[in-house]
């Protein structure tokens, strides 16, 4: 095994700076007298500086990893391989469904199979280190990057990002078809302001301890390897040269020794937040933050040198920087082995292959929620169907930010219906339909209008200020006939305010599915597949009223319902304080119904365990899928607590009418929450434990916390 530190003790000091460089693959293949005078000039880059870099972002095949390793091996002096890294976000070609769809399975161990399949598939290709999980909590719709993660709960968002790097990491990043995890935006990139993306995020200390930071610091607690800093500011100062995020939180609060690195550009970007007044600035509040990669902008390459011949800089925070590089390339066994993982041959034989793509079909399955069902589901093999909509015969069904996912290859909704269908067209408005087409649609007995987002009109940088479904499709209802009934299947990134879709009989919400959604979707909505996905973020009635989620805190003045005729209450003159669909929401073709909750102790000491439990039945007939929720209410503190607190969750499959009895615990870790200063406290006082399908169906017990 490599000596880490005699190497380290061999290296320059410009070598070693080197190694906080992270470039895009190019620079090392093309003509650099070209490049560097050209297209990245603003890098002031040299041949010297490239081949001394530490690590890559984004390579496209295993055979570019061996041309881009072999070249920089040749011509750089001390041999210290780079590091490949990509956003693995929701599978490499095998695509999985986007993770706000991942999360709606509310099931860690598939996101935990998903990870395993795309790292396999990644790692073929000579990638080690994947930009995945984003932890980032989320609350407005607006905000494009929705799509990218797992909902409004820090508890879901915990369980799904420790699956996800336990799944990518697995049994060490040692080994061939491992990759190292890099957990993201640290911090609370999602609570952009008015979900503009990029914006300020100005959260209080107390909500970023409880809300915003449990998801990154449970995927460390995985074993996640490195953390990706955020775009945004926090308290006023960005995320990327933020001592209280990367020094007092992550390495003391927290003990986390893992890389830091920034986003694209953010260490630059510095410089326009009005931070940093110039790249030289921009270099001594990154590397005194804690910042230990620099991602394609080269403030340190530039600069750190004769920062630290000013005194300015101590030279001990580059070697930490340094050292924990050079651990993680030794960890990865990249001193043994610069071509780890990449085969073009193994690649080929792995990727896209038939039981990736039944995981695929698995997830894709897990992940669709059923809005609304008037009935009209599941359809039967007799029924005829009409198919309109953007998405009624259209390939690309995967959504955004998907390595090399083929948006040409997979099945379109009019194939999988092939048998069913007397009329298929692909059309956003009313008005692009003639009398003759409206005419044959109307002989269908069920319509299915194929909807929704484009998959540009979620991801970074893809925010929306109307969250209707765009394009006027909702034109498209007035297709119906008198006799017939309505399907909406919905594809989009983010919660929609769907207003002026409601009339339709059922709505199933798939997300982007990934490579295998139109076989998930047409098992679904055929009923061979009982859906058993829930919302992982609540669905406003309208814009107006975000943000809106569960676990907001209390008020002094509660709106208690249309009945309450107090008039000064904490509401709205012209809507209720409701969602549309709430957090949990997912109906299946199964009717589940919950017992009470049966306590064992109506008060406990701090140092005892609550055991609880309630039955869930199945009445009927219908074999299914039923994922139960158990939420917390703390109804007193020092500091105000939130309404509702989701503490467990269970999915469970349930034959015709059976019942089964479930049964929980919570213990002082539950029953405690953590102050502004990160610290946890427990306090005695009153709490119920509710239990239920969604949290407008719950039921609870109410016990006392002894001091
Ligand atoms: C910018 C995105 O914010 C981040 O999520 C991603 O990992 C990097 N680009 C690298 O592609």
């Amino acid at each position: 095994m490599t000596d880490i530190k005699a190497l380290f003790h061999s290296l320059t000091r410009q070598e070693k700076i080197g190694q906080l460089l992270q470039l895009a693959p190019f620079l090392f293949v093309r003509d650099l007298a070209v490049e560097v005078a050209g297209y990245v000039r603003h890098l002031n880059l040299s041949e010297q500086k490239i081949f001394q870099s530490g690590s890559v972002l984004g390579i496209g095949s295993a055979e570019e990893m061996i041309e881009v390793q072999t070249k920089y091996l040749a011509k750089s002096k001390k041999k210290i391989p780079l590091i490949f890294m990509a956003d693995i976000i929701h599978g490499y070609k095998t695509v999985f469904p986007v993770p706000i769809g991942l999360a709606s399975s509310f099931d860690p161990s598939l996101a935990f199979e998903t990870a395993r399949v795309s790292a396999v598939e990644a790692a073929t290709s000579g990638i080690h280190v994947t930009f995945s999980p984003m932890a980032d909590l989320v609350r407005d719709p607006r905000w494009g990057r929705i799509v990218e993660s797992f909902g409004e709960d820090p508890l879901l968002i915990a369980k799904m990002a420790e699956a996800m790097v336990k799944g990518y990491q697995h049994d060490g990043i040692e080994k061939e078809g491992n990759l190292a995890s890099c957990v993201k935006h640290f911090a609370a990139y999602g609570a952009a302001e008015a979900g503009r993306d990029y914006n300020a995020a100005d959260v209080s200390r107390l909500s970023l301890h409880q809300f915003y930071l449990p998801g990154y610091k449970a995927a460390l607690e995985a074993g996640a390897r490195m953390v990706m800093t955020s775009f945004n500011t926090i308290d006023g100062v960005p995320a990327t040269t933020n001592q209280y995020l990367l020094r007092d939180i992550l390495r003391t609060l927290w003990g986390f020794e893992v890389v830091t690195i920034s986003d694209y550009d953010s260490l630059q970007q510095t410089i326009a937040h009005g931070h940093s007044e110039d790249q030289r600035q921009a270099a001594l509040h990154g590397i005194t933050a804690g910042l230990d990669i620099e991602m394609a902008s080269t403030t340190y390459t530039s600069h750190l040198s004769e920062l630290i011949d000013a005194g300015e800089v101590d030279e001990r925070l580059v070697d930490e920087a340094v050292l924990r590089i050079l651990e993680l390339k030794r960890d990865l066994g990249l001193f043994e082995n610069p071509f780890k993982g990449a085969d073009p041959v193994k690649a080929k034989e792995i990727v896209l292959s038939k039981p990736h793509l039944d995981k695929a079909l698995e997830a894709a399955r897990e992940a669709i929620v059923l809005l609304k069902n008037d009935g009209v589901l599941p359809l039967s093999k007799t029924q005829t169907v009409a198919i309109v909509g953007p998405y009624a015969d259209e390939r690309n069904m995967i959504g955004p930010w998907h390595w090399h996912g083929r948006r040409d290859f997979h099945s379109t909704l009019k194939e999988v219906f092939a048998d069913q269908a007397v009329f298929v067209k692909k059309a956003f408005r009313y008005d692009e339909f003639n009398e003759a087409e409206i005419q044959q649609l109307h002989t269908a007995d069920v319509v299915l209008f194929a909807l929704g987002e484009h998959e540009w009109q979620s991801g970074e940088a893809h925010s929306r200020s109307d969250i209707r479904i765009p394009f006027d499709q909702h034109t498209l209802l007035k297709l119906l006939g008198d006799k017939q009934k309505s399907v909406v299947v919905l594809f989009n990134g983010r919660p929609l305010d769907l207003t002026n879709i409601q009339s339709a009989d059922a709505i199933v919400e798939a997300w982007f599915p990934g490579s295998m959604a139109a076989e998930a979707i047409h098992e679904i909505l055929l009923g061979v597949t009982n859906p058993s996905g829930k919302l992982p973020i609540s669905f406003p009635k309208t814009l107006g009223q975000v943000p809106l989620y569960y676990n907001h805190q209390k008020t002094g003045r509660p709106y208690l319902g249309k009945d309450d005729r107090n008039e000064y209450v904490s509401k709205y003159l012209d809507i209720d304080n409701d969602p549309a669909y709430c957090f949990g929401h997912g109906l299946s073709y199964s009717k589940f119904v919950y017992g009470d909750v049966l306590i064992s102790t109506e008060s406990i000491r701090p140092d005892e365990v609550l055991s609880f439990s309630f039955d869930v039945q199945n009445a009927s007939a219908v074999p299914g899928k039923e994922t139960s929720l158990v939420f917390l209410k703390d109804h007193h503190g020092r500091v105000v607590r939130p309404v509702l607190e989701l503490k467990a969750f269970r999915k469970e499959n349930y034959r015709a009418h059976e019942t089964k009895t479930l049964s929980f615990q919570l213990s002082a870790k539950d029953f405690g929450y953590v102050l502004e200063d990160g610290s946890f406290v427990v306090e005695p006082g009153l709490f119920t434990v509710y239990a239920g399908a969604d949290v407008a169906h719950l039921q609870g017990k109410t016990f006392r916390l002894l001091p």
